[in-house]
């Protein structure tokens, strides 16, 4: 199987991005499955249901959220509504919708998504996201229910992140990080079999400070006072990501390749 993974979408200019070039990718790349996580997508912060419309119409095949899921109001109704949207698994015990689900791919086969949030450094408190996949994956076992399956590990520290690529190795096809919207350098297949990559980076431009339009996080850090909100920056953003291909027998990553399309990145895909 042939899967793109894409870190979070921040603002109008990732939007852009993926909705201008993903059918050409798609293509180029002969992709089965796309995953792209969207939690930043509306202003820099959650996901309105209208734009997670246009997403899925440009060939997104599943949105995952993360720490913003509800940022955006509208999402709490709209997930119950629209199946290809997935929230962390340990959001919190009445969260709406779902933090795992089984999608068709073309040629009878099958995938399982799965997101979970992290507990180190994060601005919240969630339960323990170990225990919450380990379950999920002992249910969809790889060579059983499921050809692949992929886990969005969603947090800040790259060391949690790693945790998680081990606990997961050999019972997962991807395990990748997303939330801290800086890509990093170490795409690997994992001893066991898993395609790994600590953090996939952000879909937005790289001329900011994590995606934000840089003046206002900058007089934050320089003068500890702030004056505005925080916007997404308007430049042409990098897609940033990974791309898998897996055996559909064993559901082992046979290949791994780091994406970053488009604006300041220095480029790369397969
Ligand atoms: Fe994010
Ligand atoms: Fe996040």
């Amino acid at each position: 199987m042939k899967i793109l993974f894409l870190g979070d979408i921040v603002g109008r200019s990732g939007r852009t991005a993926i909705i201008d070039n993903l059918t050409h990718l798609r293509e180029e790349w002969r992709l089965d499955f796309v995953v792209v996580n969207g939690e930043n997508a509306s202003n820099g912060v959650g996901l309105t249901g209208a734009h997670a419309k246009l997403l899925l119409a440009a060939g997104v095949d599943c949105l995952t959220l993360g720490d913003h899921a509800f940022d955006q109001r509208d999402m709490a109704q709209f997930i119950e509504t629209e199946p290809r949207i997935i929230r962390p698994l340990n959001y919190a015990k009445t969260a709406p919708g779902k933090g795992a689900r089984v999608f068709d791919v073309p040629g009878g086969r099958k995938i399982l998504v799965a997101q979970v949030l992290g507990q180190v450094f994060m601005k919240r408190p969630f339960d323990d996201p170990f225990s919450a996949i380990d379950q999920v994956l002992r249910s969809h076992p790889l060579g059983g229910l499921v050809n692949a399956s992929l886990v969005d590990m969603h947090c800040e520290a790259t060391s949690e992140k790693m945790g998680m690529g081990h606990y997961c190795d050999g019972r997962a096809s991807i395990v990748v990080g997303t939330h801290t919207h800086v890509p990093t350098s170490d795409a690997m297949i994992l001893p066991g079999g898993t395609a790994y990559q600590t953090d996939a980076g952000m879909c937005g431009d790289h001329n900011s400070v994590i995606g934000m339009e840089k003046t206002e996080p900058m007089r934050r850090f320089v003068t500890g006072m702030g004056k505005g909100r925080f916007t997404p920056a308007e430049g042409k953003a990098t897609l940033s990501g990974l791309y898998v291909e897996t055996d559909d027998r064993s559901g082992k990553a046979t290949r791994v390749e780091m994406v970053r399309s488009g604006g300041l990145l220095q480029q790369s895909g397969p």
